[in-house]
């Protein structure tokens, strides 16, 4: 699959199934992580993969643990792939994915949280090339901000001052895929 198909094609997706990717494919995605631009070529962000479905369960349940819902109601984010905002009764914030990636970054960097989500992209465009689905998610600092997450911290070994600044899911899509998504018009001009 070359570079534009896969743009074109990739999907968030939110429905799993319980099938595990394999490791292989798993240090592939990280790779295409570690290999993002990265601001000042610090190479400043750690990835975690987590190639166990409890713990990304687990995992999954203290992201929205402390998120608040009723903040936005009314927003709207997909009928095919329902979101947290859409349908309050999902009780994990990773939807059952059985594989995660934790993508840290250091606290005390301006650009720690760019350059975290440009891993993430990377690594959903790969998974893509894999035929693997996958979805980035938010809340990555709050995940880990309590007992039971500290205690996670301290068995990845995470270092002092740094923080997690998003998750990419990865699986099998449970499901038919998505339709294609329109661009919004008027989200961009060329300048000659
Ligand atoms: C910065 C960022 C944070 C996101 N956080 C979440 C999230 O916490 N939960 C979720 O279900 N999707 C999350 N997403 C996925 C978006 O909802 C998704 O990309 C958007 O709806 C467009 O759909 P598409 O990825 O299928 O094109 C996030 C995406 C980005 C870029």
């Amino acid at each position: 699959m070359d570079v534009m198909e896969a743009i074109r094609t990739r999907h968030s997706v939110r429905k799993y199934q319980s099938k595990q990717i394999s490791r292989a494919d798993l240090e592939t995605v990280i790779e295409a992580g570690l290999r993002a631009p990265n601001a000042g070529g610090r190479q400043g962000s750690i990835i975690i993969g987590v190639n166990n479905a409890e713990l990304a369960e687990k995992l999954g349940k203290l992201n929205i643990a402390k998120f608040d819902r009723s903040a936005l109601l009314g927003a709207y984010v997909s009928d095919e792939q329902p979101s947290i905002i859409d349908d309050h009764s999902i009780k994990s914030g990773f939807y059952g994915a059985p594989s995660v990636c934790a993508v840290f970054g250091p606290e005390k960097f301006l650009y720690s949280i760019a350059d975290a989500f440009c891993c993430a992209e990377n690594m959903t465009l790969a998974a893509k090339s894999l035929g693997i689905s996958s979805c980035i998610i938010a809340r990555g600092e709050e995940t880990f901000d309590n007992p039971e997450g500290r205690k996670i911290l301290e068995d990845w070994h995470i270092p002092e001052g740094y923080t997690a600044r998003c998750f990419v899911l990865l699986g099998y899509i449970d499901g038919a895929e998505p339709s294609p998504k329109k661009i919004h018009e008027g989200r961009f001009r060329i300048i000659d």
